[in-house]
Parts: C-alpha cells; structure tokens; sequence
C-alpha cells in the first residue's frame, strides 16, 4: 500500500538505506503478502545482503570450481604419463610404483599417513636413494649442508604444485572422495607437476580419474595387480583372549576397549603393543618396531584403524573387537554405525603381508555373533567413485572478502561453499572445522590471510587443551609477540613427568599435539613462530616420555581404576581417537569403495540388506546402550560387574527389560517363578 511504501521509505532512510528498493526488491523475489513480513528482518540486515547482491556476479566468478584443472599451470603445461596401480590391499601396487620412483631422477611420495610416508623415506634411504621427508610439523633434510634431496616423501596436504619432478606416487587414491581430505587428492592428482605421475588404490577410482585425466587430456594406463598372499574369513570368533596366537592384531574403534584389553591380554602374562591415532609418531613406529621384531616376546598388537592404510606390519590374524565405529554425520553429530566395507577390507588387508612372516592371512571377530556380518560387509558389492573433493584457495577467500568486507570468516566461507559451482565430478569438502576454527578466533584480530591459515590447522577440535591454546596463539600473535620457546613451557607446563594414570597420558598426548601445532605454525609464520628447533627437541621427549607410559600402559590402568570410585578408568566419553594433524587423521572413510571381489577364500556370501549391530566382544559397550551407559559407567554396581564379566550386556539388557515388566505390572515380576516368590508380598517392592 502507498502508506506502507512510505513507511518503508522513511524506515530505511533513518536507517541510512533506501527503503522503496529493499521493498522492490523484496516484492520481485517473494510471495505476495510477504514483503510486508520480510521488510523488518530485511533492514536489520541490508547491510550484509545488499552489498551482496549488488556483487554477485563477481561473488559467483570468482566462487566457479568448474575447471579446476586450469588451477594448476605448471601441470598442465607439459603432458603427463598417468599409471593407475589397481588392486586388492597386499597386491604390490605401491611396491610397483615405489621401484619406478626410486629408479627416477627425482621423484615425489604423497601417502595418506605420516606412517607411511615415513616408511618410504626409510624405504628410499636403505635403497641409498636420499629422500627427504615432509609433514605438517616435520621437515627432515637427510643432506648435512641442508640442501633438499630430489625425492621426498610426504603427506598428500604438503605436495608441492610447483616443483619439476620425474615421477609423482599417488597413494590410496581412493581418498579423493573423503569428505574432509578428498581435495588433498584431487589437488595432487591434477597439480603435480611430473613427468609420470603413478596412482595407486582400489579399482573402483578408475573410472573417476579415468574422467578426471579425460578433463586434462591425459590418457590413463590402468595395470591390474591380484592379492599376493591369501587371505581367510576363519570360521570361528576368538571368543576369548585365552585362543590368542603369536601374529594376532585386535581391532578396536574405541581407546577404552584398547586399554581394557591389552589390560587383560597382560594378566594372560603376554606381552603386547599398542597403536591409536592420538599416540605421537615415533611412539608409534616404536610399539610397531617392537611388535613387528621377530626376536621380541611381543607378539600381539592391540590397535585401533590407525594401522588401516597401506602399512605393512607382522600380523598372521586381524581379530575384529566390534564392528561398530563411532562417526560425525554431515551434521555434526556422533553416529554410531556398523564398518563399511572399504574400511574392512583396508583393515583386514593388514594381514598375512606379503613381506612378511606370516605368509597367509586370517580375519575373524572377538565374538561368534558378529561374524555373520563381517562376512556380509567384506563381501558386499562397491560402487564407484564418482566424485573427487575440492577446497576454496585462501585467495578465492580473499577475493570474497574484499567484496564483503563486513562478512566473518565463517561467513565468507558459508556464503562460498553455498554460490559455489562445481561439475559434476566434483563435490566441495566439508568445512565444518574450519568454521569451528574461524567462530573461535573471530574476536581476536588478524588479517584474513593469517586467520585463514590459523584455521586450516590441523588440530582436533574435541581437545579443548589443543583449542585453547591455538586461541592463545591467535592472541599472541595478534599483539606481535613472537611465541618464544619460554612461553610455550609457561604455557604447557613444561618439563612434564612421565603420566601416572591414563587421564595423565592422554593430557600428554595433548601437549604433543600442541607442541605440534606450534611446529605446523612455525613453517607458516617463521617469525612469530622462532624456536621450531627447540619444540622439536621437547617434542622428541615428550614422545619418549610417552612412550614410557604406553609401555606401562597396565599400570596406567590400574592406578586410573585405583583413583576411580567406580573403577572407570578416567578417559572423557568422547576423548578423540584419533591424532589431530590433518595428515594424521584417522579417517573418516565414510562408505570409501573398494574392490573386494575375489579376496577372501572362504568367505561366505550371506545376502540381506544393511544390519546394524553392537558387538558383544570383551570390555565393548554396544553403541545402543552405551547413552544410557554412561551413568552406569561412572560408577553403578551393574557397570561394576560387566567390567567384572559376572554379568553381560544381553544379561543387562534382559534385566532392564524385566525390571521395566516389574515396574509397570506394580513392581510384581510377571515370570513364574519371581511371581511365586513376590505374590505373598503384593505389591511393595519399589525399584
Ligand atoms: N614384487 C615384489 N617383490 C618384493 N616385495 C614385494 C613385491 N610386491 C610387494 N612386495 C612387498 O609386499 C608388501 C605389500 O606390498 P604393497 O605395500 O605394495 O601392497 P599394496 O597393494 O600397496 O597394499 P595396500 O593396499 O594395503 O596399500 C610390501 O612390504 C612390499 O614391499
Ligand atoms: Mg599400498
């Protein structure tokens, strides 16, 4: 109406705005009658929309991922070879591409763990080819006068884009499709600039890079490898730690279960190693060393799938503790859902290595009744990648900003990833940690470039120690206060002693994380970031003091329970399993394909859709119970006697459901029995 129009008018000009175009504007994109409604929430915000919309052309440019391959000039200005290594885990496929990359001039390793680059730098130097090795926090020049080697092993997040090679290794392929880490691989796949690039992974990639190589006009050659040894499904649980074998790994998908079993393994009187993302690297190559040493009496490894990728240890027999693994679905929220299949077959694949002692593989589970579905998931059918991940540049970012100067770095990043577009071999990665990041620090001032590097640190945010230090760091920096070696020990409290109970482990485990942080800032922000070298030095300690702990990992435990009324042992429920550094993470292989057929001898197909289920194995909580668990953990008589096996979950579960009958029939027990036994006394029992 002509009143509200004036209304509107004067409205936006005591606002600095014009009201009449707002309302225009509003009346060309809403319903009718809803302009009236809109027009308020409108001129709260104009000043974010408005300078939106007059920009939007250039917000759309400048957010278009559809040819990422033109992002990278140095690749595309020479014609690379491009191998596709295809196959089954322990098939030989990073071997074959390893012997041409140690046969070349110069040569590039990019792998998904630091474990595994790390084992191509050793691999590389024993072969007396000097290589350097490259991670986040960790530069190792193997030249004494510190010049670079002309192979390097690295994390796919570190390749660079820029540097000749002769030959690029493209490790576990499949990753390109990772909803958090895909872009590593989509970046490496069409930046590296090498003569051959070799890929290796599971088949069902082919076809995407095959696509992916089409866009660059690069021809693909796949060679097919077939598995080297053979692999079992046994036909039998373990049931029990009593059945354990020299060569046996149990797998588990929660540290708890880590401790609680290599707790029991020891009061068997055996020696075991233990593995999980959060431990620190060298603690890691370490438990190993020690497990994969013929000559050591420790012959069984508890871990969790941090070993899952590509590594090559000792192990005769891959024993499944439960089948279910915790994960954040695209909204953030814990789930808890049975293993795919890719990631079954990455973790069984772990046995029976060909470079090993144990020539034949196993696979089984802790527990009879999960062994119906782990042969269902490993012999479900794959299907194929079809989409590689893509990230938006710090300077696509800038760009925006420079359009919206008003906007957060969280909204900038929100409004790009929702104006972007991709083809359809694309998708963009989820941002959701970076968000987390750029919400935390946005108070503290920075310029953009700096804010958006601070946010790209790979740290996990459920460490709320590692957290609040990043948020120290942002402020030091912002004052121009370079982070000395002084401060960060005020900070961490450094020197640390060796941990006393677990909580004191996993504190340290923390530390290392900053000492991390610290490290991956310091090749960022060298000014500010002095004492890499002495961090370095602390950090080695750390890890050994650590390492300490995890070799007294039994005690540990026994002197958490000692401190716990419960006898709990004293980890938060939603600890981190994993290691924080992006190029360490232990993955989220969200539903990763995988070319399973024809791996397993004796695996039995059992049709049937989706099942999920807990697992019933030793010291392992069901994830349907667990919620309600929690109480119990911290403390209940029921909680007391699981641990204690006098009582089991379905012994629980059967409980709960009788005391629920007990309670709703009046407190009597509707069974015969426990009705002959109340019926004299009526109704009086109380719960
Ligand atoms: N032809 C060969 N000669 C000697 N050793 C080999 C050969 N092929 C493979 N190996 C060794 O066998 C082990 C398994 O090979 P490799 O790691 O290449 O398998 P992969 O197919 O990459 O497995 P994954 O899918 O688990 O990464 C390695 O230790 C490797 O060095
Ligand atoms: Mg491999």
């Amino acid at each position: 109406t002509f009143y509200k129009r004036k209304e509107m008018q004067r409205l936006g000009g005591e606002n600095g705005l014009d009201g009449l175009m707002i309302a225009n504007f509003l009346k060309s994109v809403c319903l009718p009658g809803h302009v009236d409604d809109l027009f308020p929430f409108f001129l709260r915000h104009a000043k974010q929309i408005f300078p939106m919309l007059d920009c939007m052309d250039d917000l759309r440019k400048i957010s278009d991922l559809r040819l990422p391959p033109n992002w990278y000039p140095e690749a595309r200005a020479i014609q690379r070879r491009i191998v596709f290594h295809a196959g089954p885990t322990n098939s030989g496929k990073t071997h074959h591409a390893i012997q041409r990359y140690l046969a070349a001039k110069s040569g590039i390793y990019c792998g998904p763990l630091k474990l595994l680059a790390h084992e191509i730098f050793q691999k590389s130097n024993d072969a007396s080819v000097p290589c350097d090795l490259v991670t986040g926090e960790e530069r190792v020049l193997v030249d004494q006068e510190g010049r670079q080697a002309a192979h390097v092993a690295c994390t796919v997040e570190m390749c660079s884009v820029t540097t000749p090679y002769e030959v690029a290794v493209i490790d576990e392929i499949q990753m390109i499709k990772d909803p958090a880490r895909g872009w590593a691989w989509t970046r490496a796949l069409l930046g590296l600039s090498a003569e051959e690039v070799h890929i290796c992974g599971e088949a069902a990639a082919i076809d995407l890079v095959t696509e992916l190589m089409y866009s660059t006009g690069e021809e693909v050659e796949v060679r097919n490898y077939k598995r080297l040894t053979p692999i079992t499904v046994l036909d039998y649980a373990l049931e029990s730690l009593d059945n354990l074998r020299p060569g046996d790994c149990i797998v588990c998908f929660n540290k708890n279960d880590i401790y609680s079993l290599s707790r029991q393994i020891e009061a068997r009187g055996l020696e075991c190693a233990v593995i999980y993302g959060s431990l620190p690297p060298g603690t890691k190559l370490t438990q190993a060393k020690k497990f994969n040493d013929p000559d050591d009496p420790c012959k069984i490894l508890v871990a969790t799938d941090a070993i899952g990728m590509g590594l090559n240890l000792s192990i005769k027999r891959i024993i499944f503790n439960s089948l279910i693994k915790p994960s954040i679905n695209e909204k953030g929220e814990k789930e808890m859902d049975a293993i795919t299949t890719s990631q079954a077959l990455q973790i069984s694949g772990r046995a029976g290595r060909f470079s090993s002692v144990f020539k034949e593989g196993e696979v089984t589970t802790m527990h009879r009744d999960d062994l119906v579905l782990l042969k269902e998931i490993l012999n479900r059918s794959v299907p194929p990648i079809e989409t590689a991940g893509l990230h938006p540049t710090a300077e696509q970012i800038e760009m925006f900003a420079y359009h919206l100067p008003d906007a957060t770095l969280s909204n900038l990043i929100d409004i790009f990833v929702s104006l972007s577009q991709v083809d359809g071999l694309y998708f963009v990665c989820n941002v959701d940690d970076f968000k987390f990041l750029a919400d935390m620090i946005q108070h503290i001032p920075l310029n953009l470039r700096v804010r958006y590097v601070f946010c790209t640190a790979p740290i996990n945010k459920k460490q709320p120690f590692v957290c609040t230090s990043l948020l120290k760091f942002a402020r030091q920096f912002s004052r121009n206060e370079p982070l000395t070696f002084d401060w960060l020990c005020r900070h961490t409290n450094w020197p640390l002693v060796p941990p006393k109970n677990i909580k004191d482990l996993v504190h340290l485990e923390a530390v290392h994380d900053v000492f991390d942080l610290y490290l991956w800032l310091s090749y960022r922000f060298m000014d500010m970031f002095p004492d890499a070298s002495l961090v370095r030095d602390i950090q080695k300690e750390l890890d050994n003091i650590i390492q300490i702990g995890v070799r007294n990992i039994t005690t540990l435990i026994r002197a958490s329970q000692a401190t716990s009324v419960s006898g709990a042992i004293a980890v938060p429920d939603d600890f981190p399993l994993q290691r924080t550094e992006v190029n360490d993470r232990m993955l989220n292989l969200e539903d990763l394909p995988a070319a399973n057929q024809g791996q397993f001898s004796s695996a039995t197909k059992v049709p049937g859709q989706k099942r999920i289920r807990g697992s019933k194995a030793l010291g392992y909580r069901p994830a349907e119970v667990k919620s309600n668990m929690k109480s119990q953990r911290q403390g209940s008589l029921a909680a007391k006697l699981v641990r204690e096996g006098l009582l089991t979950q379905e012994m629980l579960k059967q409980l709960e459901r009788e005391w629920q009958v007990h309670h709703n029939n009046n407190g009597n027990f509707p069974t015969g029995k426990r009705d002959d036994q109340n019926g004299s006394k009526g109704t009086g029992n109380k719960k």
